[in-house]
């Protein structure tokens, strides 16, 4: 069969809702789709039909990524994307995309991204895995902070609406030093902070914490004593220690939670015993694909001076070339050149180097990236490890 692809309508909300729910397992309740409605925009979202029958789709929230610099490029999130058993491993999903990314080009976009459900799928379509996340558990009773450590105070409880108020604005600030973080509208928090029972899995509420420059939120679960954290965001280093003071303070909790420690949270040098930070895993997080080389690559910063000569290999969208890349601290040109190529890259290498998350030597010992590579390997660092802290 040869799927028939079209723009989703907002009446198609709870059939899409039925094809992604069973692809992930689980069944999307009247709830989840009053709440999704709110944010959907369908005009950004693509169907197979088999007849009138949905069969996949593919769509994409509108969202910017921080690149390393402080750059904020528009990027569309890559969401949803299922195709119903009955119909896979017939191409839907490549025609999906393709048509996507059609879409994507026409509109200029430099870059896109996603989280990916299985590492196997998104390799082929041009995208790299461009950072890590860690999850950490720490005992909370042995995790104390070295005496010399200041103690900044400013943390407040709020509720939910001063939470609105706060944490929004504190997350733009903090998206502006964090490369690799993806913004949040206003819809995006207000979905956050509606906080339904069935959301909760049996623990708490959530509890807001603000400070002037962070943010936090964290439930309890009382049965086992745990604190999950759920955001944490700090502009300032101040921000980020009084608010980890006042989590480790948290008399009556054993444990303490969180699923996106920075892999360069300083978290564990604040304490008499670095060790009680476990890292209990470290999956990859988001994956980033570069449509437009010389915007992508000109918008960032380098962390030291590099003129070299990129041979881009883009088998998917055909947007590979040579380009010459003159970039440092201060700024970037990257433009077309006929010149002799230093470094070889595929593309989805270059979106795992775009963040800065992943070295372009390590890349070159997996075959992924060849030729000079001293050339770009410090350049392409970050100022810090990258973190995204929006699941889409
Ligand atoms: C992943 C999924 C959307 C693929 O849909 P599909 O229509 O079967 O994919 P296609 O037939 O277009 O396959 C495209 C390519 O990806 C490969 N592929 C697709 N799904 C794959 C998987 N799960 N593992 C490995 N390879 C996969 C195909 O072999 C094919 O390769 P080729 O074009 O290089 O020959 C579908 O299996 C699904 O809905 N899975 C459950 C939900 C899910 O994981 N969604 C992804 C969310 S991030």
């Amino acid at each position: 069969m040869t799927p028939v692809l079209r723009r989703a309508t907002a009446e198609d909300l709870p059939a899409v809702s039925a094809v992604d729910g069973r692809a992930f397992g689980y069944q999307h309740t009247p709830e989840d789709i009053e709440a999704v409605a709110k944010l959907w925009e369908p005009e950004r979202f693509l169907l197979a039909c088999d007849g009138e029958e949905i069969v996949g789709v593919a769509g994409s929230w509108d969202m910017t990524l921080t690149l390393p610099g402080g750059a904020p490029l528009p990027s569309p999130g890559v969401t949803w994307v299922a195709v119903a058993a009955t119909h896979r491993r017939r191409g839907i999903l490549r025609s999906l995309m393709t048509e996507l990314h059609r879409g994507y080009l026409d509109d200029g976009l430099a870059v896109s991204m996603l989280t990916a459900s299985e590492g196997t799928i998104y390799g082929r379509f041009g995208y790299g895995p461009a950072t890590v996340e860690r999850f950490a558990r720490i005992e909370r009773r042995r995790a104390v902070m070295r005496a010399d450590v200041p103690d900044p105070g400013g943390v407040r409880y709020t509720d939910t609406d001063g939470a609105r108020r706060h944490a929004a604005e504190v997350h733009r600030r903090w998206c502006r030093v964090q490369p690799g973080a993806v913004s949040r509208s206003e819809q995006w928090w207000d979905d956050l902070l509606l906080d339904p029972e069935w959301r909760r899995h049996g623990a708490s509420p959530l509890f807001h914490l603000t400070h002037p420059d962070g943010y936090v939120s964290y439930r309890i679960n009382q049965d086992d004593g745990t604190c999950r954290i759920r955001d944490f965001f700090a502009a300032t280093g101040d921000a980020h220690v009084a608010l980890w003071r006042l989590l480790l303070g948290l008399d009556l909790v054993e444990t303490i939670t969180v699923d996106d420690l920075a892999l360069d949270d300083p978290l564990p040098f604040l304490l008499t015993d670095p060790r009680q930070v476990r890292t209990t895993g470290m999956p990859d997080g988001l994956w980033v694909r570069v449509l437009d080389v010389p915007a992508a690559l000109s918008a960032r910063r380098y962390a030291v001076e590099t003129d070299v000569v990129l041979e881009v290999h883009d088998p998917f969208l055909d947007r590979g070339g040579r380009f010459r890349l003159r970039g440092g601290p201060d700024g970037a040109t990257c433009e077309p050149t006929g010149a002799t190529a230093d470094v070889d890259v595929e593309i989805r290498a270059l979106g795992s180097m775009l963040l800065g998350g992943h070295r372009a030597s390590t890349l070159a010992r997996a075959a992924l990236v060849t030729g000079a590579v001293g050339r770009i390997d410090a350049a392409f660092t970050a100022e810090r490890e990258p973190r995204f802290a929006t699941h889409f």
